[in-house]
């Protein structure tokens, strides 16, 4: 027997009720699950950029001598190039492993134990859990009927010694876009204020551009969607250059690849290339949400990202997931309150919608039979 006790013992506490983050499959694991071919799946439950990146990050990442060294701690180029992209400073920018190592960064520089968050649900669901991971309370300010935010509710909660909120614009999985007038009485706060702009490109959307008026304001973007680089996990945020020294400070060395950086370099040589996508995608969005409003089972809330958050009528959500993913179609369902009986759908390419609409077509009988 073991004298050594229980090695459990030694979790630190607070983690005992922290929630594992249950990411997505991978299309080979989804093909290979339901048996189709690669050819045969539509991925629609990531937001991923279903055109991948420009060719020319495969030529550069083709091209790397040099993975046998470490890469540049501040990943200079490539923040040179991001701040040009955004018309900042480099002195304003961090560049990330994803803009989820971004988020949990942000907790680190602000957020100590027992310290608490603003969080407006339905949103992300990393901003809590980073929050909760680091031993951070949270205060959920629920969003209205049409995901506006409550803004008297989040002033409250910093009134009462929130240390910072997080926002999303567009919001996911919501779709919407906080208009000014919820934005500014919250940066006038003072607070910390996160806005995640992982989908801005969708949205034509920013507030880059108030970063000199509000030294509390920190954006946070992705080459995730824009740039088709998911797989390659580069991130950056946009802050005033004091949050930014902070962040450089307790930043591990090495978080962005050689090959990520030299991605992330390459992509931003092809922005028109990169920008044509977005628009396909746009397209294809409103093609989609056309299309399912007047098909009636998913009906779909406006959208200025590249997905649409749809609410299930007259049947039981999971049980559509499930219908159209034995057909190869993949979207998003949620366990949560209000989107228990929603499903997010990303855009595709049109053979995706295509897809989508034949399934839909064909499983709108037994969706009946469950709303019976
Ligand atoms: C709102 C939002 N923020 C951040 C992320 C994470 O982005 P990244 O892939 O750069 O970590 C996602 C990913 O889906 C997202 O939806």
């Amino acid at each position: 027997m073991s004298t050594k006790g229980d090695v459990r013992s030694y979790l630190r506490p607070h983690l005992a009720d922290v929630e594992p983050y249950k990411g997505v499959d991978t299309p080979e694991a989804l093909a290979a699950r339901y048996g189709f071919s690669l050819e045969e799946v539509s991925k629609l439950d990531a937001n991923e950029n279903p055109y991948g990146p420009s060719p020319r990050v495969y030529e550069a990442l083709g091209g790397l001598r040099n993975l046998h060294r470490y890469p540049d701690p501040p990943a200079r180029e490539l923040r040179r190039r991001i701040a040009r992209y955004v018309g900042v400073g480099e002195d304003r920018v961090v560049v990330g492993a994803g803009a989820d190592e971004l988020l949990e960064l942000v907790v680190r520089l602000f957020l100590g134990p027992g310290d608490t968050a603003v969080d407006c649900p339905p949103t992300f669901s990393m901003y809590s859990a980073f929050a909760r991971q680091n031993g951070a309370r949270v205060v959920e300010v629920e969003r209205g009927p049409s995901w506006e935010l409550d803004v008297e509710g989040v002033l409250g909660a910093v009134r009462s010694g929130a240390r910072v909120v997080f926002l999303c614009s567009p919001n996911n999985p919501t779709g919407n876009v906080p208009p000014d007038g919820e934005l500014r009485p919250i940066l006038e706060t003072g607070v910390p204020v996160v806005l995640d702009e992982a989908y801005y490109e969708f949205s034509g959307v920013t507030r880059a551009g108030w970063l000199d008026a509000y030294p509390n304001l920190i954006v946070l973007r992705t080459f995730s969607k824009l740039a088709g680089l998911a797989g390659l996990r580069i991130g950056y945020m946009l802050a005033h250059p004091d949050v930014v020294a902070g962040a450089l400070k307790i930043k591990q060395p090495y978080n962005v690849t050689v090959a990520s950086q030299a991605a992330g370099i390459a992509s931003l040589e092809d922005l028109p290339r990169l920008q044509e996508n977005v628009r396909r995608l746009v397209a294809e969005r409103d093609r989609m949400a056309g299309l399912l409003a007047e098909h009636g089972l998913l009906v779909p809330y406006p959208s200025s990202a590249n997905f649409v958050l749809c609410e299930v009528r007259g049947a039981d959500a999971r049980e559509v997931q499930c219908e159209l993913a034995s057909r190869g179609v993949f979207v998003r369902h949620f366990s949560k309150p209000r989107l228990e009986g929603c499903l997010r759908v990303s855009a595709g390419r049109p053979e995706d919608t295509d897809r989508l609409m034949r399934a839909l077509h064909e499983i709108s009988p037994v969706a009946s039979e469950v709303a019976r």
